[in-house]
């Protein structure tokens, strides 16, 4: 079986810096160790309002990074300008609501075919190999068939959220079905939303799925990796300033 991918979103690493407007945590050096770590690409939202990640940001990033940049970003007139100047290797298109806390559901392409489509086409005459973040419904899937992309990624959240083994259950299966219909109509299949240590190993089992992006958790996870350590760190400053 081919092996699985793994995007790694680091849009929170940004949210720290944005809460405070400091120059740290720097965003090049989290991409760096998340990639020595094993991530086959770095993702980063460029969202309307600038919550986290900033222009600037995606520019450092691809001049810094040796694996594909995968810009996510609203289907805009501004994004379709910032990333066919930028030119990432892979960008994600995502329905974008201000108020939201985080991308809640899938695009609805069914909706919008022909828009979709003109805007995928324009990526696409820029180089940039784009894919439709999508509910995993038939109806969506086909639709993004329809527009032509080469790549879909499957939001994973409602099977995150389940909160019992039936439901569970019953999201794996639609993932795992929705993966399979797309993969057989010759459409790349990603996934992702709400992945954790706890629910990632049966995603990450379906065979048609290529790729997984997740964020979030990584960086939750990461002060349980991290926290002792730099407590550490910093008490042995003090103490050595009093020596
Ligand atoms: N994929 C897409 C398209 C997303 O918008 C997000 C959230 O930014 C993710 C994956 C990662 O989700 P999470 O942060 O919950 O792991």
């Amino acid at each position: 079986m081919k092996q699985i991918l793994l995007g790694v979103n680091i849009d929170h690493v940004a949210t720290l810096r944005q809460l405070r407007g400091t120059s740290y945590p720097d965003l090049i050096s989290a991409a760096k160790q998340v990639i020595q770590g094993g991530a086959d690409s770095i993702t980063v939202h460029l969202r309307e309002d600038r919550r986290h990640i900033q222009d600037k940001d995606v520019y450092d990033l691809k001049a810094s990074i040796d694996v594909p940049l995968n810009l996510e970003m609203a289907m805009t007139d501004e994004m379709l300008s910032i990333a066919t100047d930028l030119k990432p290797k892979f960008c994600c298109i995502v329905p974008e609501k201000r108020q939201e806390l985080t991308t809640e559901g899938g695009l609805d392409v069914l909706a919008n075919v022909d828009r979709v489509t003109t805007f995928c086409q324009k990526l696409a005459s820029a180089g940039i190999q784009t894919s439709l973040f999508i509910d995993p419904e038939v109806g969506q899937i086909e639709a993004a068939v329809a527009c032509g992309v080469p790549v879909i990624e499957l939001h994973t959240g409602r099977y995150s959220q389940a909160t019992n083994d039936k439901e569970f259950q019953y999201e794996l299966n639609v993932i795992m079905e929705s993966a399979e219909l797309a993969q057989s109509l010759g459409i790349q299949v990603n996934a992702g939303h709400g992945l954790t240590y706890d629910n990632v190993v049966s995603i990450a089992s379906i065979e048609h799925i290529v790729e997984l992006n997740i964020g979030h958790s990584i960086i939750a996870q990461s002060i349980f990796t991290g926290l002792l350590n730099t407590v550490s760190e910093l008490k042995s400053l003090m103490v050595q300033a009093r020596k």
